[in-house]
């Protein structure tokens, strides 16, 4: 009734940006994305006959809203499993919690395997993206590793709506720099956040609709390994989502000034040939994606930028795993 997972955050390529059922968080559309190697999420899982409620600590910390949370992610194996037994959850991520680097993704999918693993159900692999994803849509993703690609699927029971592993990070491995330009957690949650840009978006629907051909392009990319073409359609469509974001009312503005100033500084190395290019989430931190040979000049002009306060490296790695297992 012991168990620990470990997993990393995914970074967006093709971002996950709606949805089409709140309750079950059903995506309105599809996603892709590369799991990262150098940032993890550590948690332990103990379910124990003798706790009254869960008891949940995060980065050491209590907090009555996570543990309500949590809790009611646990509840969906306790059902699985047939019990109603409460457990004590230690969870910790070596990065910044709740600052726009996907801690949610790889928290729930650690969670997912700990919760599987502690309870001995055996879930498969896709069966634990189907859960994770009620945690988090992006933490469906983060079961794998690599290239990964999230599906909406079409009906309304959620069932086909998981996420599949394209590529192995080994098959064509990239670098990953990430430029933090504000440090604590983030203005407007991803849940508040879809909502306002489905209910007020002028340009809502043409951007879940414009998804499907982004995600055949990313595919593509892949498939050549032609980091030209993932570059394009990578920025498009992040460029695409923060355009609609910004006609939502009122306006959600996730940028501040230095990320677009890492935005241009990016564009400045492109222009010098050097293969990167940048992808930006509900927050205003810059993920730039390179060859792994052009991350040490892109971590040095990122951190060169006033206003960026830190650069994080990585490349790309492994989905959700169990670390340990007792009982
Ligand atoms: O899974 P959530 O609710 O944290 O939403 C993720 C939203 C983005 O990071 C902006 C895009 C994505 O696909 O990860």
């Amino acid at each position: 009734m012991d168990a620990a997972a470990a997993a990393q955050p995914n970074i967006a390529l093709i971002k996950y940006w709606g949805k089409r059922d709140d309750a079950l968080n059903l995506p309105a559309a599809g996603s892709l994305s590369i799991t990262l190697d150098a940032l993890h999420t550590r948690t332990a899982v103990r379910f124990d006959a003798a706790l009254a409620d869960d008891d949940v600590v995060l980065n050491g910390k209590r907090d009555p809203e996570q543990t309500r949370r949590i809790g009611a992610f646990l509840d969906l194996f306790r059902a699985r499993a047939g019990v109603t037994t409460r457990a004590h959850v230690e969870t910790a991520n070596d990065f910044p919690t709740g600052a726009g680097l996907a801690s949610s993704a790889s928290g729930f999918a650690a969670l997912a395997v700990a919760a599987d693993g502690a309870l001995g159900l055996g879930l498969t692999a896709r069966e634990l993206s189907r859960l994770a994803r009620r945690g988090s849509g992006s933490a469906a993703r983060s079961i794998f590793g690599g290239y990964v690609e999230m599906a909406a699927g079409t009906r309304a029971d959620g069932t086909d709506a998981f996420a599949s592993p394209l590529l192995d990070a080994a098959e064509w491995p990239l670098g990953v720099v990430i430029a933090i330009t504000m440090r604590g957690t983030k203005a407007i949650s991803s849940r508040a956040g879809m909502r306002a840009s489905q209910l007020t978006s002028r340009y809502y629907r043409e951007w879940i609709a414009s998804v499907p051909n982004d995600l055949v392009t990313a595919r593509a990319a892949i498939a050549a390994r032609d980091f030209q073409q993932l570059a394009d359609v990578s920025e498009a469509n992040c460029l695409a989502m923060h355009a609609m974001m910004l006609a939502a009312r009122p306006a959600l503005i996730y940028w501040n000034g230095a990320t677009l100033d890492c935005i241009q500084r990016i564009r400045a190395l492109q222009a010098d040939g050097i293969e990167v290019f940048f992808t930006i989430d509900a927050g205003p931190q810059v993920k730039a994606v390179c060859l792994p040979g052009a991350t040490a000049t892109v971590a040095g002009a990122l951190r060169a930028i006033g206003g960026v306060q830190d650069v994080l490296i990585s490349g790309l790695g492994g989905g959700a795993r169990l670390v340990e297992r007792r009982g």
